[in-house]
């Protein structure tokens, strides 16, 4: 069938029926029904070169420890996947997520913030769109101490120095992709997101509240607010993979306006 060009879904990997972990589930009936439909549209992303970031980053303290943040990668991977079946061409630098590559997708795995900077600083020349969900450490230990730290009766005070912010430094080229950005908040989600927006020059910014067990980082539903510089729009709580498909359409639209004028 794969020969005669069949498209195939699946198998997913995760939890199975008994109680094992690995590939072997069915496909998400949401993503069959996209893939279906989506096989009878042609693409909207047709020829268009997209660079997806996804997941959390770690920073080393020691050989043993380092911080990180609750990340599951499992948006950003959405949003690679709903790219690729709009007919892009998907490039997706993802951070250390236990998650399986979407079909089509070239994926590019880093651990580090700076690793993350390097890997789209480079994917970007050749990129039309680029869609930043990961979540990157914004700093990272000023030493990382050769040896794990031993433990003592004191306090401990680590010194944390400043990453470099891969979206304003791509938005700061010319000439630049088309840049959306996210943003996860736990207070003031549209102000900080518009912020956000104006600061890093993006074209879009896609927010969501990460307070709400129901949605956000590690599950498997979501809720976004779409900003751009002159208009918004709301994606109500549904499962990542239909969200992602809908900010994609969203993202096609602003990026064809943007293209126009
Ligand atoms: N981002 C980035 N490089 C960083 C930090 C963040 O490119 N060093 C990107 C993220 O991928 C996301 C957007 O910037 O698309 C917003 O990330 P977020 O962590 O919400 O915002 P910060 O700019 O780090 O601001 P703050 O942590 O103060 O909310």
């Amino acid at each position: 069938l794969l020969q005669r060009g069949a498209q195939l879904l699946g198998p997913a990997s995760g939890e199975q029926a008994c109680g094992e972990v690995g590939t072997g589930r069915m496909v998400e009936p949401a993503e069959i029904v996209t893939a279906v439909i989506g096989s009878f549209t042609p693409g909207a992303l047709t020829g268009v070169k997209v660079v997806v970031t996804a997941g959390p980053t770690r920073e080393a303290l020691d050989p043993v420890r380092y911080i990180s943040n609750r990340s599951s990668g499992k948006m950003g991977f959405a949003v690679a996947a709903a790219a690729a079946r709009a007919g892009a061409t998907v490039t997706l630098i993802a951070g250390p997520v236990s998650l399986a590559t979407p079909a089509g997708v070239v994926r590019i795995d880093v651990v580090t913030a700076e690793e993350m900077y390097a890997a789209v600083l480079a994917a970007q020349t050749a990129c039309d769109i680029l869609i930043a969900a990961a979540a990157v450490a914004d700093y990272r230990a000023k030493t990382v101490v050769p040896q794990k730290i031993k433990k003592s009766g004191a306090s401990l005070t680590l010194e944390l120095v400043p990453n470099r912010d891969i979206l304003a430094s791509i938005t700061a080229q010319s000439p630049r992709p088309f840049v959306v950005g996210f943003a996860a908040e736990t207070e003031r989600l549209l102000e900080n997101a518009r912020l956000k927006l104006e600061r890093k020059a993006l074209d879009v910014v896609a927010a969501n509240s990460v307070v709400n067990a129901a949605s956000g980082f590690e599950v498997d539903h979501n809720a976004l607010t779409v900003l751009w510089p002159d208009g918004s729009a709301e994606l109500p709580l549904m499962h990542k993979t239909l969200l992602a498909e809908r900010l994609i359409e969203l993202i096609v639209e602003r990026y064809r306006a943007k293209s126009r004028s």
